[in-house]
Formats: C-alpha cells, structure tokens, sequence
C-alpha cells in the first residue's frame, strides 16, 4: 500500500461518513515557531512553558498551531479564536464553537497526524524501534490473543506486528476518550500484517466490537499508524499539510 496523503483542495468538505488524516512535519524552524506560537491561547502558552527540554516545548507549540490551523480551515475562522477542553484524562475537543467536529492527534519523531471527523476519533503513531524489548512488553501490556498472535509470526514480522498492535490499541483507547488510564490488556485486536485491522474482543461489552472500527495508516517507511472511529461505515482520505499553504494559514 502506498502512503496516500494529497494536497488539499482550498475548501475542504467533510462528509459524516469520512474521516479525515492530516500528515504534518514538525519542522522546528524559528519562522515556523513564531508562526505557530501567534497562535495558541494564553493556557497553551503556559503549558508550552512549563515543557524542561526546548525540544518538546517546540514540538507542542508546532503541533498545537497546526492543530488550530487544519480546525480553522474545516470551521472556516481564524486558527487562534478556536477554544479547547479537556476531558477527565486529558482528551481535547473543541469547546468554541461547540460540537463542530471530533478530532484527535499524535505526533511521533518529527511527524504529527492529526485525524477530524464528524465521528469520535482516535489517532496514534509510532516510530518503529527495532530496538525495543517488544515481547517484553506485550507480554505485560498486550491481551493474551494478541501475545499469542505475535508469537505465531515469523521473527521478521513481529517488529511490525508489535507496533501494529500498540497503534490500534492506542488509537481505540483515544477514540473512547480514557488514554492509558484503561488497562491495555482489556481487550484485543488483530495485529498480524497478514490479517485486516480488527477489534476482536473486549471485557467490558460484546456490543463494543461493532462500535469501533481500526483502519491502517500508511504514513511512510519506519512508522506505524491506525485511526479507530465510531461505527463501521467510514473511510479515511489523507490530506498533507503544507506549510506553504495560504489557506492553511489563515491568520
Ligand atoms: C493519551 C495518551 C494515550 C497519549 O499517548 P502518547 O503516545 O504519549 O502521545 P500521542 O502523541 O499519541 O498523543 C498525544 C495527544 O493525544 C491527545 N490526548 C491526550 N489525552 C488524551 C486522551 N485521554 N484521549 C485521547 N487523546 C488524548 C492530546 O491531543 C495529545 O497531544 P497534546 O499533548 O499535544 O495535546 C496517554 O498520554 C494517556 O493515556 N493519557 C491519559 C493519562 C491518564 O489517564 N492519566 C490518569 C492516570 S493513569
């Protein structure tokens, strides 16, 4: 599958059955920062602040900006009169205007995506790393179908079924709203390259499996990618934000 993420028309439309991924580079360069930084809301600012590496403080303060830009360009306003809340775990959504769309973001490495809806949505990517104890960790974080499902892989494979797994498992915690704070191990999805994205199993309601559902993003060499949305009858398209963009930037 080839990464698909193409230049966006000058208005976008968002149907109820799309969900929308916007790719972005996080490119740390001082026009971009001040750009981005005009743009948050006094309470980003101080969060931005409160970040002790300069990188991460950077990397919210791009992220964010280009949060309220991709926001303003589907709500047709300025970027920076958008207003936030925050859920009981941390999950934003737009509070002005209210109830316009669902959105959710991730960034990894230098790459953010960003997925909006008119649908609950959840988004999460990582960088592979093929350094890391990966059977080590499912096995004190994953269910045991999913331990299971990547034993049953040739060696070469489980690095990406690992990170197949974390994704969708993290996408589906982020699209209900809790983020980590409900244990991994409480349900189960399909992390095989062989096999569709899936939600096999959950222990809090059989009904669940039927309202979520996990598709794959290609987003590049070296990165997994899923978004989960409410219900089945979805599908994602992929617009690339382009800091060039005049529309994109419309403050
Ligand atoms: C949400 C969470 C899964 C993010 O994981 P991550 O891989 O570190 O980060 P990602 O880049 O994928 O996502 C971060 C973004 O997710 C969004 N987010 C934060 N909390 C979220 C939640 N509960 N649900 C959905 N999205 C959330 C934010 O937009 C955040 O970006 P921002 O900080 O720039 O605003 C993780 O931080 C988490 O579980 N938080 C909840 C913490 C919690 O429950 N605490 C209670 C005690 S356990």
């Amino acid at each position: 599958m080839l990464a698909m993420f193409a230049v966006p028309p000058s208005e976008i439309t968002l149907l109820p059955d799309q969900v929308h991924v916007w790719r972005a580079a996080l490119q740390p360069t001082q026009a971009a920062l001040t750009r981005m930084s005009g743009l948050l809301s006094a309470d980003e600012q101080a969060r931005a602040d409160r970040f002790y590496f300069q990188k991460d403080r950077d990397r919210f303060t791009l992220a964010r900006g280009i949060l309220r830009c991709i926001l303003g360009q589907y709500l047709q306003v300025l970027p920076q009169t958008l207003q936030f809340s925050y859920g009981s775990t941390g999950k934003p959504a737009l509070s002005h205007p209210p109830n316009a769309v669902h959105f959710n973001v991730s960034h990894s490495g230098q790459l953010a995506l960003y997925a909006v809806s008119l649908r609950s949505v959840g988004i999460d990517v990582e960088q592979i790393n093929l350094d890391r104890p990966i059977l080590e960790i499912a096995q004190r974080f994953f269910s045991v179908t999913e331990q299971q499902e990547l034993a049953m892989l040739p060696p070469n494979l489980q690095p990406i079924g690992f990170f197949n797994g974390w994704t969708r498992k993290e996408a589906l915690l982020k699209a209900i709203g809790t983020g980590l704070s409900l244990p991994l191990d409480q349900f189960s999805v399909s992390l095989s390259p062989h096999h569709p994205p899936k939600l096999l199993e959950t222990a809090w309601d059989r009904a669940a499996i039927n309202q979520w559902s996990i598709r794959s993003v290609d987003v590049g060499q070296g990165y997994a990618a899923a978004v989960v949305a409410a219900g089945t009858d979805w599908q994602w398209s992929g617009w690339q934000f382009r800091w060039e963009d005049p529309e994109l930037n419309n403050d």
